[in-house]
C-alpha cells in the first residue's frame, strides 16, 4: 500500500486538522511527521470544537491508530494537558497512539531557550510560538537531543546533562528565567508519557503498509514556513514538505501515494516575515474579521492578503501535490471582486517563479475576478455553485496545474464538498 499525505502549502493554518479528519475514515491510520506543539489543528463536529497540537486528527474517527512519528518533537507537559483532555471529553487515546521513540523531546529550557533567543534577535525576531520548537530541533541536528526512548535508559544522566548545557547558554546571553513550574510539570508528563505505547514507528508503519492497511500522513505549519524552502529565516524549524513524510516516519519515497495540498480561498501569516500579497486596508480586517484569524495556539491575530499564485505554485511543485484543497471558501462570500496574484514585479522587473528571497523589493501582480455574493455555507453538493464560484475554481486550476478536488465551506466537519471532477 502507499501512504497519502496532507500538508499546507502557504504559512500554515490552512485548514489542515479539518480535512484529515474528514478524510480518516478512508484509512486505518494517520501519522503526524514533523512539528510540534507550534501546529494548532482545529476540528468541528456535533457542535463541539477540539484543538489539536501534537496529536494526529484521525483521534476522533473510531479507532484507527494514531502515530506521532520520528520527526515530531513533544513537549511532554503540553502532551499531558491535551491528552488528558481528550480523555475527560470521552476521546480514550492510550491504546490508539503510539509515539515513537525517536521522537526528541523538548525540554523546559528549550522554551526558555526559544525566548531568550528571540529577546536577543530584537525587531529581527520571527515571532515564534514560544514552544521551544527551534532549540529541540538545533539539538537535533547537532547531536545533543534528548529522545522519547531515553526516557526508558539513563534518563536522568541524559536530561542533566542537556539542562546543564542549557543553562550555560542562558548565563551568558544574561537571560533570567524561573525553571520551577515548568520542570514540575514537565516531569509529570514524562511519568504521564510512559502509559502510552512508545514504539519504533518506522517498523509499525512499514509492516502496517506490507498487511494493506492505507495511511494518511498529516503534516504540520506550511510550505512557506519549511526550514529549506520557505521564507527564511523567518520559517519554522522542520521539514514541512512532502519528503518530510519520509524522514519524519521511516518511510521510502515510492511509498508516498497522493499528496494533497490544501489551501485557503485567501492567504494568511502568523508571527513575522514577508507577505507579498499582505492587505494593510479595511479589506484586510473584513478577511480577518470573517475568517476569524485568530491562532489558534498563541490567540495572536493573523495577518490577511490575497491568495498568492506565485508561492502557491511553488509549492505545488516542492511538494509534487496531486490533489488540492480550497479552504474558507465561504470567507469571501461577500466580496465584489476577488484577487489574485499572479505575478510579482521584484525591483520593477515582471517575474513568474517564486525567487530566492521575498524580504523587499516584491509587489504582488494582481488579476481581478469578479465575487459570487452567495452563501455558500450550506451547499451540499458542486451542483449547487455559483458560475463566478467556478470561475474561480478554474481560474485556479489553470494557473496550478493540479484540480481541486474538495472545497470546504465552513468550519464543521459536514461543510466539505467533494468534486467529481474527470482526471
Ligand atoms: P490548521 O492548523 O491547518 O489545522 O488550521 P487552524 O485550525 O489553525 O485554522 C483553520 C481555522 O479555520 C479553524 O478555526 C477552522 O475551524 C476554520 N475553518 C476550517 N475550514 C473552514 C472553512 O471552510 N470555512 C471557515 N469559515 N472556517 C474554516
Ligand atoms: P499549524 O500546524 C501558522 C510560525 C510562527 C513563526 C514561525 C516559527 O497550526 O498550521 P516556531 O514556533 O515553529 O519556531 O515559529 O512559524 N508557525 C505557524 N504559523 N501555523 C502553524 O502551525 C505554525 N507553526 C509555527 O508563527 O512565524
Ligand atoms: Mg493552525
Amino acid at each position: 500500500m502507499k501512504v497519502d499525505v496532507l500538508l499546507g502549502l502557504q504559512w500554515g493554518d490552512e485548514g489542515k486538522g479539518k480535512v484529515v479528519d474528514v478524510l480518516t475514515p478512508k484509512y486505518d491510520v494517520v501519522a503526524r511527521f514533523q512539528g510540534g506543539p507550534n501546529a494548532g489543528h482545529t476540528l468541528e463536529f456535533e457542535g463541539q470544537k477540539y484543538v489539536l497540537r501534537s496529536i494526529p486528527s484521525g483521534i476522533f474517527q473510531g479507532d484507527k491508530v494514531n502515530i506521532i512519528g520520528n520527526g515530531v518533537v513533544l513537549d511532554p507537559a503540553l502532551f499531558k494537558a491535551e491528552a488528558e483532555a481528550l480523555e475527560a471529553s470521552g476521546h480514550p487515546l492510550k491504546e490508539r497512539l503510539h509515539i515513537s521513540k525517536k521522537a526528541h523531546l523538548i525540554l523546559p529550557t528549550h522554551r526558555i531557550l526559544d525566548a531568550a533567543y528571540e529577546a536577543a534577535k530584537g525587531d529581527a525576531k520571527v515571532g515564534t510560538t514560544g514552544k521551544g520548537i527551534g532549540p529541540t530541533y538545533t539539538d537535533k541536528v547537532s547531536r545533543n537531543g534528548v529522545r522519547v526512548g531515553d526516557i526508558l535508559h539513563n534518563f536522568e544522566q541524559k536530561y542533566a546533562a542537556a539542562k546543564a548545557r542549557h543553562e550555560q547558554i542562558l548565563k551568558d546571553l544574561n537571560y533570567e528565567y524561573d525553571l520551577t513550574e515548568l520542570e514540575k510539570a514537565w516531569m509529570e508528563g514524562i511519568e504521564y508519557l510512559k502509559q502510552f505505547h512508545l514504539v519504533d514507528s518506522e517498523h509499525e508503519i512499514n509492516n502496517l503498509l506490507n498487511d494493506g492497511k492505507s495511511v494518511l500522513c498529516e503534516g504540520a505549519q506550511g510550505t512557506m514556513l519549511d526550514v529549506d524552502f520557505g521564507s527564511y529565516p523567518f520559517v519554522t524549524s522542520s521539514n514541512t514538505i512532502c519528503a518530510g513524510a519520509c524522514t519524519g516516519l521511516g518511510l521510502g519515497p515510492n511509498r508516498i501515494g497522493e499528496v494533497y495540498g490544501i489551501f485557503k480561498a485567501y492567504c494568511t501569516r502568523v508571527g513575522a516575515g514577508p507577505f507579498p500579497t499582505e492587505l494593510f486596508d479595511e479589506t484586510g480586517d473584513k478577511i480577518g474579521a470573517l475568517g476569524h484569524e485568530f491562532g489558534a495556539v498563541t490567540g495572536r491575530k493573523r495577518r490577511c492578503g490575497w491568495i498568492d499564485l506565485v508561492a502557491l505554485k511553488y509549492s505545488v511543485m516542492i511538494n509534487g501535490v496531486t490533489k488540492l484543497i480550497m479552504m474558507k471558501s465561504d470567507v469571501l462570500d461577500t466580496f465584489d471582486t476577488i484577487k489574485a496574484c499572479v505575478a510579482y514585479k521584484l525591483n520593477g522587473e515582471e517575474i513568474d517563479y517564486f525567487p530566492y528571497d521575498i524580504t523587499e523589493g516584491v509587489e504582488p501582480i494582481l488579476a481581478e475576478l469578479p465575487g459570487w455574493k452567495t452563501d455558500m455555507t450550506k451547499m451540499q453538493s458542486e451542483d449547487e455553485f455559483p458560475e463566478e464560484f467556478n470561475a474561480y475554481l478554474n481560474f485556479l486550476e489553470e494557473q496550478l496545474g493540479v484540480q481541486i478536488k474538495i472545497v470546504s465551506v465552513g468550519p464543521d466537519r459536514a461543510q466539505t464538498i467533494e468534486r467529481y471532477t474527470e482526471e
